[in-house]
Formats: structure tokens, C-alpha cells, sequence
């Protein structure tokens, strides 16, 4: 068997604690709230969050009726599920390059904070789409190479890499940041069409964020948003997947067994108390309601 690409497993790590709760980033998950309320469609059926973590932002969802959860970490998604319970959402943990669903199960999909850990980013922008129906949104956010402080750096030789330059930076092992041009590029080859550019999280200096209300901040930063400068920190893409008007294959059922199919044969699968079995043989765990695509079960 041919190793795929490295996953960043988060497992249970401390990631809530240690970069979001009391740790001054109110900041930076209110403009993205924002920004999610704005580019996101009015209402909707099924939405796919990938690399949902712990669930911080899974909350911005409530014009879908249903939202699939899918991360790589157990952990995380059990804190989620103690959150946000059962009724309208599915955990699903699960190696974003193969994922688990029926193609066009989706109305909706949104990625935030997530693509950084892909050295292949193309490959999971492919699954994306596999899961969406024709005439669906895709919310896409990425970390930019190209923002305004490492081209500062970059004029005074403070950097060893080039802000301008298309191919992704990896920083540090496994974080990588995109140049906006390269990841418009790729989506576009995929079949997805860029609707908006919204540059995010102008003002992520501590001194400016201690200094200044946080509502002020917050509407400086939508004021910017609207330039359209691709020189932020943080870029989200509203990005639309064609279809003819009206053709939309998102059956409504609520049973997981007609969203969720073997993520290795593709085939079908059926549930015996807690294990997932696939037409080809294979075994799927589901663990205190996650339904866990990670390794198969012996
Ligand atoms: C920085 S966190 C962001 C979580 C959430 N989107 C947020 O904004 O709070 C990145 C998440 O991506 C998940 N992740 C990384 N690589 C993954 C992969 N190959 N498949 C599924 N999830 C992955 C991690 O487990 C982690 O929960």
C-alpha cells in the first residue's frame, strides 16, 4: 500500500485551551463569525464542516438543518458532541483525503483554519467536491503568504522566503501558508468558481487589540474587507460549484447510512450495534456516537 500524505493529528491536544479560550484571540473568531454570517447562503440543507476541531465555530451554521462535523480527532469532536449534541449534527472523524461520503450528499461545505496543514491541498479541494451537489457554496479559508507584514519583512531582507512567489511556504513542519493567487488557481482547476475575496484579521497585533475595543476593531476590519486587498492575514474564499438552478441531488434523509459510505471500497455500509460493516468486508467503529473512519476495525 502507497503512504498517503502526513496528517497533522491534533488528537488530544490542548489546542482549545492553549490558542482560543482566554488566550486574546476574541478578536479573531468574531471577525470570522462575520465574515461566515456574510458570505454564507441564507438557508440551507446539509453542510459539510471540515476540520471542524473542537466545534468553536459550528454555531454559525443554524440556517442548515443538518451539519457534519468531520475532523481528524477524536478528542476534539467528542468535546464537540458534548456541546452541540446529537439532534442536526453527525460527528464523523475521518482523514480529510478520504473521506467517507456518497458524492453531491452536500449543499454546503466550509473549511476554516484548516487548509495550513495540507501538503496536499489540491487532493482534499477534490474530495470537497466530490461530497457537494451541483449549485453548492464552499466557504474556503487560508492563511496568506502574501500579507502585508511579511512583505514588509521582505523589503528589509528580514525574510529567507519570498512572499511573492505562487507555491506554498511550509514555516514550520506541516503549517503552510498559501499565496492567493495559487489557491484561486487550484480551485479553479477543480471546478469551483471564486464569487468573493474577503481579506480578514487586518489587526492581529496584540498592542492594537489591547488598545482598542474590540467592536471598533471588528467594524475597521469589515471596513477593509471590502477593499478587496488580498494583503491580510487571513483570507476567506466564497466559492461556488456550477450547476444548472434547480438540479440539486441533496436527498433530505436523516439517516447517516445514506450520507456515509466505506471511505477504502466505496461500497455501501450497514450497521450492527456499534461497528459500521461495507459490502467489501471492512469495519468501521463508532465510538460514543463518533462514527470513526480512521483505521479499520480488525
Ligand atoms: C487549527 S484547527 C481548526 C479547527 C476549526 N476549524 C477552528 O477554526 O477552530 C485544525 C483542525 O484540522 C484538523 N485536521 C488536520 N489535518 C486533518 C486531516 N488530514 N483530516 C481531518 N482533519 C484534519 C485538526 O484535527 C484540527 O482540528
Amino acid at each position: 500500500m502507497t503512504e498517503g500524505p502526513r496528517i497533522c493529528d491534533y488528537g488530544d491536544s490542548t489546542y482549545r485551551q492553549d490558542f482560543w479560550e482566554g488566550q486574546g484571540r476574541d478578536y479573531e473568531d468574531a471577525v470570522e463569525r462575520r465574515v461566515l454570517q456574510k458570505v454564507l447562503p441564507a438557508s440551507g440543507f446539509r453542510l459539510l464542516e471540515v476540520g471542524a476541531g473542537f466545534g468553536r465555530i459550528t454555531n454559525e451554521y443554524q440556517m442548515f438543518r443538518q451539519v457534519i462535523l468531520l475532523d481528524y480527532s477524536l478528542e476534539q469532536l467528542q468535546y464537540a458532541r458534548a456541546k452541540y449534541g446529537d439532534d442536526g449534527f453527525l460527528y464523523v472523524a475521518a482523514d480529510a483525503y478520504r473521506m467517507p461520503f456518497w458524492p453531491g450528499v452536500f449543499d454546503a461545505a466550509t473549511m476554516i483554519r484548516v487548509i495550513h496543514h495540507f501538503e496536499n491541498f489540491p487532493a482534499v479541494i477534490r474530495q470537497v467536491r466530490q461530497a457537494l451537489a451541483d449549485d453548492s457554496s464552499f466557504i474556503l479559508e487560508f492563511a496568506n503568504k502574501r500579507n502585508l507584514k511579511a512583505m514588509l519583512r521582505h523589503l528589509f531582507g528580514l525574510n529567507d522566503w519570498n512572499p511573492y512567489a505562487l507555491e506554498p511556504i511550509e514555516f514550520v513542519d506541516l503549517n503552510f501558508n498559501f499565496h492567493p493567487e495559487y489557491v484561486e488557481r487550484e480551485v479553479a482547476k477543480i471546478g469551483f468558481e471564486t464569487r468573493r475575496v474577503v481579506p480578514v484579521s487586518w489587526f492581529r497585533l496584540g498592542l492594537l487589540k489591547r488598545a482598542l475595543p474590540l467592536r471598533l476593531l471588528a467594524c475597521l476590519d469589515s471596513m477593509l474587507q471590502r477593499s478587496r486587498l488580498a494583503i491580510s492575514p487571513s483570507i476567506f474564499l466564497e466559492l461556488r460549484l456550477p450547476g444548472a438552478p434547480g438540479k440539486r441531488a441533496v436527498s433530505s434523509s436523516a439517516d447517516p447510512l445514506d450520507i456515509l459510505r466505506c471511505p477504502q471500497s466505496g461500497t455501501p455500509l450497514r450497521r450492527d450495534g456499534d461497528v459500521l460493516l461495507s459490502e467489501s468486508g471492512t469495519r468501521w467503529g463508532i465510538r460514543d456516537g463518533v462514527y470513526d473512519f480512521r483505521r479499520a476495525l480488525d
